[in-house]
């Protein structure tokens, strides 16, 4: 069917953020019909990303022939076109995979440190931090994996050819694409950055400033996915790529050397899996953080009567705050990468140990996290990376979460390539106890070694009812993805809400340090925060916290999506 049917902007209530319900529309794309919007529900499949385009690309890929893996590699390809702050060839991500008979898998195609990194290379003679170096230039970047990450998953799952799934990637480089009203804010706020930290003129910039409607072409980009869709990996880690990839190193001090591209490799991982009332929780292992510390905060909380106290209570924001504390302080000193830190996975998510963990809690008072300054969080702003969730008609589902970390990486693109470089480096521990441009601190158990992967909060994750197929989800946001997905699961296990209130919902957020809870501005009337800081706590508001997509699988077998309105995020389906 291809109806308008209801649209417009509701505001349901202070504790949900404006919310669009039930907008949807339909596009007709070689004769056949793709329904887009709000609180959409299809039968046969379904995509939700970050921007339309890349949502609407991922169904015609199903719709072609594609099971979901193969829609997953068009998405990820024309995500790094349409979505320049998040989606990237120059970065990493980390998926889970779950096939329609049950069979699970997660990759990590994260990116590594150089093989000449060293773990005191942001730090000067007196071994302080030199501001901006592991975010804002040539060494801040990591060896990219994304690409590879593609490749492996496709080669591995995929039904198509490699190069049907790219295609359209690069139609959309070459051709371009329409700018939203977000995106050209965005490019905007960038164009200073972009000028500074280039010698050549970018896609990304032109004299006047970017409008809504505007078209971005992006041909370099273009011929890059060419030479990847003829040569494969070897189109982007060897050859003439990784020959602009090392000139643009050797124009400002890089040191990404043709030895760490020709060597990356993405690698298979076991996922994480744990149970919450019932639901097994499928999510991503070390080098995240994000599998670990979501089966923690759900294990801590489960023997308490979160939905009797009520969706966003003084009470139940008290018990999920006490736990993401304590979580976030784990975090800081066991996680990191698992090829070279030993890693207590087992014992981090024994009930035992959780139980240990919850037993100081008071439900009264909050907790104190150690009296340190853990410094400001600069850039809230400047938070970038992207998630994307799929299903297809078999039920065969990938969780997608895809970064180059802060927006638009370092703003540095390879001259003649026409792809960002990530400033991913900067995930690692640069200092013991300096926070990362996301408050987060860290030991030696993240530190930095040659050729390791920095510990990541992504928290791709799939999550069965009954052994089947019941919810596909993940978010950006850095440290805030972990709290973003917790909340979003517990919206629709405990608060009974559809997929996509509960992505739209309000959310906030406590990481241990700095000690408060951030909550999304309005989301928290007066006496709720009354109620909370006479337990002990401190609120801090902020302008958003996520951006969740997420697909729920109905009583029916049909599919429910929820595309965060935070952002330009699409559900797509038929
Ligand atoms: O891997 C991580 O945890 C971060 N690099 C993710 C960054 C991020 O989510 C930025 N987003 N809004």
């Amino acid at each position: 069917m291809c109806l308008i049917m209801k649209s417009g902007i509701i505001r349901l209530s202070a504790l949900l953020i404006a919310l669009p319900l039930f907008y949807y529309s339909c596009t007709i794309i070689d004769n056949n019909v793709v329904e887009t919007g709000y609180g959409l529900k299809v039968q046969n499949g379904m995509v939700v990303s970050a921007y339309p385009d890349a949502s609407i690309i991922g169904v015609k890929i199903l719709q072609n022939g594609g099971n979901a893996v193969d829609a997953t590699a068009a998405i990820h390809f024309a995500l790094a076109v349409c979505n320049p702050a998040a989606g990237n060839l120059g970065g990493g991500g980390l998926l889970v995979v779950r096939e329609s008979d049950g069979n699970i898998a997660a990759l990590d195609y994260r990116e590594k440190a150089p093989l000449v990194a060293a773990r005191d290379m942001y730090l000067d003679d007196k071994g302080e931090v030199i501001p901006g170096l592991s975010t804002s230039t040539h060494l801040a970047s990591g060896v990219p994996g994304t690409v590879a990450g593609i490749a492996e998953v496709h080669n591995k799952y995929g039904n198509l050819s490699f190069k049907e799934v790219i295609q359209p990637g690069i139609d959309l480089a070459r051709q371009g694409f329409i700018v939203s009203d977000k995106l050209a804010r965005s490019l905007n706020k960038m164009k200073d950055r972009f000028i500074e930290r280039n010698s050549h003129i970018t896609a990304f910039v032109k004299d006047e400033s970017w409008v809504e409607g505007d078209t971005i072409r992006q041909p370099e980009l273009a011929e890059t996915l060419e030479l990847i869709r003829d040569y494969g990996m070897d189109g982007f880690y060897r050859g003439r790529t990784a020959d602009l990839i090392i000139k643009e190193m050797e124009r400002v001090n890089g040191i990404i050397t043709h030895g760490d591209l020709e060597n990356y490799k993405a690698v298979w991982r076991d996922p994480i899996t744990g149970s919450y009332k019932g639901y097994r929780i499928i999510s991503m292992p070390p080098p995240s953080s994000g599998g670990v510390a979501i089966i923690q905060l759900l294990g801590m909380i489960e023997n308490y009567p979160v939905s009797e106290w009520g969706f966003h209570s003084d009470k139940s924001i008290h018990l999920m705050t006490e736990a993401e504390r304590r979580v976030y302080a784990d975090r800081a000193e066991y996680l990191g990468d698992p090829d070279f830190v030993k890693i207590p996975v087992e014992e981090l998510m024994g009930i035992d140990y959780l139980a240990g963990r919850m037993s100081d809690f008071n439900p009264d008072q909050s907790g104190d996290s150690r009296d340190i300054s853990a410094g400001s969080i600069p850039g809230y702003e400047s938070e970038e990376t992207t998630h994307f969730s799929v299903v297809d008609g078999d039920g065969m589902a990938v969780s997608v979460t895809t970064t180059l970390n802060g927006a638009y990486g370092n703003g540095i693109v390879v001259e003649g390539a026409g792809f960002l470089l990530n400033n991913e480096m900067d995930d690692f521990s640069v200092k013991p106890g300096y926070p990362n441009i996301y408050g987060l601190i860290g030991g030696e158990a993240n530190s930095i070694q040659p050729d390791k992967r920095m510990l990541s909060s992504m928290t791709p994750t799939i999550i069965e009812e009954n052994g089947e197929l019941f919810m596909i989800v993940g978010s950006p946001g850095g440290s805030t993805i972990i709290t973003s997905v917790f909340q979003t699961i517990l919206n629709v296990i405990e608060f009974n809400m559809d997929m996509q209130t509960a992505v739209s919902a309000g959310r906030f957020h406590h990481q241990w340090l700095p000690d408060q809870i951030s909550v999304e501005s309005d989301v928290f009337d007066t006496l709720l925060v009354q109620k909370l800081e006479k337990m002990g706590h401190t609120i801090a508001k902020r302008p958003s916290i996520g951006r969740v997509d997420a697909i729920r699988v109905l009583s029916d077998g049909s599919y429910e999506g929820g595309a965060d309105p935070r952002g330009d995020d699409t559900a797509a389906g038929y």
